[in-house]
């Protein structure tokens, strides 16, 4: 699949969006190495900070299916913006935890626009897994 092929995923990720208070959809989409592509959408709440990111949504998604971070490929992220959107902080830390360092991450907009980044990228000298060692 190429990263425009997994960027109209996310397009069709983002029709799946819950924003009524926003109204500013999201879509992501990871592909897998099974070939099977996993949507997530932006879901929010009247309680405004329980709303969940569309990246987060498909990451969440795709370990509830049981898949795990060596599984994910790549992923797509798409809104209406006027440049390829911008992940949030919080999807940041979630991306750096839940994907492999190397995943190719394409953000995008409506109009098709892509830029090509990756978690190294984005997050920067990251909190990264902690050991939990006994005291
Ligand atoms: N949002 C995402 O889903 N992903 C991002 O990368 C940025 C923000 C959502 C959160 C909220 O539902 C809406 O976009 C407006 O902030």
């Amino acid at each position: 699949m190429t990263k425009e092929q997994l960027v109209q995923e996310a397009i069709k990720a983002r029709q799946k969006t819950y924003s009524p208070y926003s109204n500013f959809g999201v879509g992501a989409a990871l592909l897998m190495k099974d070939g099977t592509v996993i949507h997530g959408a932006n879901i929010e709440n009247a309680s405004y900070g329980l709303s969940n990111c569309g990246e987060r949504s498909a990451l969440f998604s795709a370990y509830s299916q049981g898949y795990h971070k060596e599984d994910i490929v790549a992923l797509a992220v798409t809104g209406g913006t006027d440049q390829p959107i911008s992940p949030c902080g919080a999807c940041r830390q979630v991306m750096n935890e839940l994907m492999p360092k190397n995943t190719p991450i394409y953000l995008s907009n409506l109009k098709g626009d892509i830029k090509p980044t990756n978690i190294k990228e984005l997050l920067p000298y990251s909190f990264d897994e902690v050991e939990h060692n006994e005291e």
